[in-house]
């Protein structure tokens, strides 16, 4: 979790670096803070809690001088969020002052052997230690502060970026990384490093993905410099073009980036389909898949690995694969696998699913998958990111940037993805029949049309978020393909509104949960036209029987729901697999103008990060 910003070059830092935190905010919100070393080698450091804008104001008063600097938006893991916990944390020598986006497991360890040599420590974080054990080493033996940060780092257990200045020193910045991403920007005089691309974006068009175990000493004027931690040795160093664009990066005209990502969704769904269906439409093409034929002709069982919206898109990938390609599949929380001692063999595909590519617990259940010799794929948006670096081959969603913290375009994106995968899958191994996978098809080309048209019970939908701005609980329901999209319809809801929600299978109710409905429990029900729609009626009007408001998602003309729900929501018709897409928009706008209507920051959800890089 967190954001770090990096600065070396001709310019003045502090607004680079402001700026590069504002991108990064989504990551972390707890405070921030900046280090910059100015032209009289003073070294000025400016914190607060809560947003960037804190920080702004608090260092408007003070010196932001300095043509080097390093900045941090924290997602706290150890201390609460205050001023003294914020970084950057600076050495008890007021010589060295660090950023770090991770946890260090073995810190009070560290933390113990400091203070037995006399260090005292300021703030409660796992960060601190990092600062002083560098300022120890450099300080008790005669080596360079590059190998006081190296030589640190491996004395540390936990995941780490982390990027360090040197008061003496305003023409050099030291980074490196394990588990936590790192980018650096390679600009004309000048670099940049950060989390991730964002805040690179308009300065330089040349990135480094610095890899695991890397430690990458930048000078100013000079090459830069990447060596293995372990060893010591310079690693291979692989500039490759920056693709991002400013655009992309901007709310386009809506309040905030969570409506503008909601409305894209037609766009973002048409650039994930591209190139992706060929022959006339009846035949799925992912060069993941095509580069590994005996793979997936071979594999006996696939497991999908994921975290949150991602594991509901799992939830939904794991129906596709069943359906379409007839092999076993299971859905694991990446958090359980990864401590579940999972029986893995070569005939065996692992498939994890995340947004930002950065999840630590996704990445660490496809390094368990790897290691027992499964095959590992990716479904990824992060271009470059750590999860698509780390598996055998896969796909991205290219849904561009989701910068709201609640998923809502990476979600489609991902759903429509694995319907492609297993399309392609199924075809491969003959167990999608052409006509079905035609047909598929061919709605899955229109998608993009008829999300626009899904789109427009916007009005309605608004207007029905009014009547519930005030509940305290929700309950969402839905079988078959459209339980998981309940399970994201709640999620989405307790995210953003901070409102009791829960996603249940429509059938399940009646073994418990019903105990819940009165007259101040409305339920949502995921009804489209599919082949449980009789059994949900029935399941519908249990709760209704019971005195609960419900408010009923359904396809376009069907009007049996309109005697039994309270409110109808149409969406267009399509085929059953495809049923999730459609439903999660309105689902979305529900979640998200109740939220607004209690006044909370939707982009920015409290206690939340958009991209958890810590377990
Ligand atoms: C989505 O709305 C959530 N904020 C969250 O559950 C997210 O999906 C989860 O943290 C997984 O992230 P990833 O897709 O980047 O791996
Ligand atoms: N563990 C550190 C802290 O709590 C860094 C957390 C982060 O990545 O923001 O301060």
């Amino acid at each position: 979790m967190c954001g770090i910003v990096g600065y070396l070059g001709s310019q003045g830092a502090y607004s680079i670096l402001i700026q590069g935190l504002k991108r990064l905010e989504y990551r972390g919100y707890d405070s921030a803070g900046v280090a910059l070393i100015d032209g009289t080698g003073s070294l000025n450091i400016h914190k607060a809690k809560g947003k960037v804008a804190n920080l702004e104001q608090t260092a408007a008063a003070g010196n932001t001088d300095g043509l080097i600097g390093i900045a941090h938006t924290r997602w706290a893991t150890h201390g609460e969020p205050n001023d003294i916990n914020a970084h950057p944390h600076v050495s008890q020598s007021g010589n060295i002052a660090l950023v770090h986006n991770g946890t260090i497991e073995n810190y009070a360890v560290l933390k113990q052997l400091l203070c037995e040599q006399g260090y005292t420590f300021k703030s409660e974080t796992d960060t601190e230690v990092l600062v002083q054990f560098i300022d120890y080493i450099h300080a008790s033996s005669d080596c360079t502060l590059v190998d006081a940060v190296r030589e640190t780092l491996l004395q540390v257990e936990g995941a780490y970026a982390i990027a360090v200045i040197e008061k003496n020193n305003p023409d050099r910045l030291i980074v490196a990384r394990k588990s936590s991403p790192l980018v650096i920007g390679v600009g004309d005089g000048e670099t940049f490093i950060a989390s991730d691309a964002t805040p690179i974006v308009g300065y330089a068009d040349k990135v480094i993905y610095l890899k695991d175990n890397e430690l990458a000493v930048i000078e100013r004027d000079k090459a830069i410099s990447i060596v293995s931690i372990d060893s010591n040795t310079p690693t291979k160093i692989d500039v490759q073009k920056l693709k991002l664009s400013l655009a992309q990066l901007e709310k386009g005209g809506y309040d905030t980036f969570m409506l503008k990502e909601i409305f894209e969704q037609p766009k973002t769904l048409r650039d994930c389909l591209r190139g992706r269906i060929t022959d006339n439409g009846s035949r799925v093409v992912l060069s993941g898949v095509e580069l590994n034929k005996e793979t997936f002709l071979n594999a006996e069982r696939i497991t999908l690995v994921a975290c949150g919206t991602s594991w509901h898109a799992a939830l939904i990938g794991k129906r596709l694969i069943q359906d379409f390609c007839r092999i076993p599949v299971e859905v694991e929380y990446a958090s359980e696998f990864r401590y579940s001692n999972p029986v893995l063999g070569p005939k065996d595909i692992v498939i994890s699913i995340s947004q930002s590519g950065e999840t630590a617990d996704t990445l660490a259940a496809i390094q368990i998958a790897r290691e027992k010799g499964a095959f590992v794929y990716g479904v990824c948006n992060v271009v470059g990111a750590s999860i698509p670096r780390n598996t055998d081959s896969g796909t991205y969603i290219h849904v561009g940037p989701e910068i709201g913290v609640a998923s809502t375009k990476a979600f489609t994106g991902q759903v429509t993805v694995l319907t492609l995968l297993a399309l392609a899958i199924g075809q491969l191994r003959g167990t999608a029949d052409s006509d079905t996978v035609k047909s598929v098809c061919k709605s899955l080309m229109q998608l993009p049309e008829i999300l626009e048209e899904t789109l427009k019970c916007d009005p309605e939908v608004q207007k029905l978020s009014r009547i519930f701005t005030y509940a305290h609980n929700f309950l969402y329901l839905g079988r078959g393909y459209n339980y998981p999209t309940a399970l994201e319809g709640a999620l989405k809801l307790k995210e953003i509104s901070y409102i009791h929600a829960e996603g249940y299978p429509a059938a399940e109710m009646k073994h418990g949960p019903i105990a819940l409905i009165d007259h101040e429990m409305p339920s949502v029900i995921i009804a489209p036209s599919d082949s449980l729609y009789d059994k949900i009626i029935s399941n519908v009007q249990q709760v209704k029987s019971r005195g609960g408001a419900v408010v009923a998602i359904v396809s376009r003309g069907n009007t049996a729901m309109n005697d039994i729900a309270d409110f109808c929501i149409e969406i267009p018709e399509v085929p059953e697999c495809l049923t999730p897409i459609v439903a999660s928009i309105p689902l979305q706008l529900l979640a998200y103008y109740i939220a607004v209507g209690k006044g909370k920051n939707v982009d920015q959800p409290r206690n939340l990060a958009k991209s958890v890089t810590v377990e």
